[in-house]
C-alpha cells in the first residue's frame, strides 16, 4: 500500500505524542516526536547559560551556536521507541522535566531555531511513512500530508495528566505549577510570530478531554483508514 505522510498536531500535553506513537507502531510507519527536538535545544540551551531558568534568552548566541547544536534520533534497541539524541548524546531522559518544560516554548519561538528544525523534519518525512507530532507539522513542515489531526483538551484536563505523569518519574512539582505552565505555553505557542500553532483549515479535529487513551487510537486508526482506503 501506498504510504502516507501523518501530521498531528495539537496543545501541549493533550497526548497527542502518545497516541502518535500507537498509530505509528499499529500502521508500521516511523515515528518522530518534533517536541523532543524543541525540548534538546532547550536542553543545550540551559547547559550553556544561552537561557536563565526564567526563560531569558541569548539570542545572539543562540542563533551562533545552532550549527554546532546536531539533534539527531537514535532507536532504542530494548523498547524499539525512537529516542532523541543532542551532539550524538541520547538525552530523551533528561528533557521531559518541568525545567526545560518552563523555558522550552521561548526556545522554539526563536526564527533560527524553528528553521533548523523544520528542515530536519522535512528531511526525515521525505520518504513518507511517517507519523510527526506538534505545532506546526500540518500548517508548516508536511502541509501536503494526507492526514491531518488537531488535537485538544481542556487545559485543567491535559495540567492534570501532565501532573500525574510527572509524579509517576518521580519528580516533585506542585499541581499549579503545572497548569500554570500548561497555560503559559499554550500562550506562547499560539501568539508566537513564526509558525504559531494552528489547526490546519484541511485537519480534522479531535477532542479527547473525555475520551480514554484505547478510544483515541480507534478514532485516530478509523481516520486512517478511510484516508488510505485501507
Ligand atoms: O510537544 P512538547 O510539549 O514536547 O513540545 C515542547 C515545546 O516545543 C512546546 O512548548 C512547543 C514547541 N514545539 C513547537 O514549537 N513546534 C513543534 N513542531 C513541536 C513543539
Amino acid at each position: 500500500m501506498k504510504k502516507i505522510t501523518i501530521a498531528i498536531d495539537g496543545f501541549s500535553s493533550s497526548g497527542k505524542s502518545s497516541m502518535a506513537r500507537q498509530l505509528a507502531a499499529t500502521i508500521g510507519y516511523a515515528y518522530i516526536d518534533s517536541g523532543a527536538m524543541y525540548r534538546a535545544v532547550a536542553l543545550y540551551c540551559l547547559e550553556n547559560d544561552i537561557i536563565t531558568g526564567d526563560g531569558i534568552i541569548d539570542t545572539e548566541r543562540l542563533e551562533k551556536c545552532l550549527p554546532q547544536i546536531n539533534i539527531g534520533f537514535e532507536v532504542n534497541p530494548v523498547s524499539g521507541r525512537s529516542e532523541v539524541t543532542l551532539n550524538g548524546v541520547n538525552v530523551e531522559n533528561c528533557i521531559r522535566t518541568l525545567e526545560i518544560s518552563n523555558v522550552v516554548s521561548r526556545v522554539a519561538a526563536v526564527p533560527a531555531v524553528r528553521h533548523a528544525m523544520v528542515a530536519i523534519q522535512q528531511q526525515l518525512g521525505i520518504k513518507k511513512g511517517i507519523v510527526m507530532d506538534g505545532r506546526d507539522i500540518g500548517t508548516t513542515v508536511f502541509p501536503d500530508a494526507e492526514m491531518k489531526i488537531y488535537v485538544n483538551a481542556d487545559a485543567q484536563v491535559r495540567a492534570e495528566r501532565r501532573y500525574k505523569e510527572l509524579l509517576e518519574k518521580g519528580q516533585s512539582v506542585e499541581f499549579d505549577e503545572v497548569l500554570k505552565n500548561v497555560k503559559e505555553r499554550d500562550y506562547i505557542d499560539m501568539t508566537r510570530e513564526e509558525s504559531p500553532l494552528r489547526k490546519a483549515p484541511d485537519a480534522i479535529l479531535l477532542d479527547n478531554s473525555h475520551m480514554t487513551p484505547e478510544e483515541q487510537n480507534e478514532a485516530l486508526l478509523q481516520i486512517f483508514k478511510r484516508i488510505t482506503n485501507a
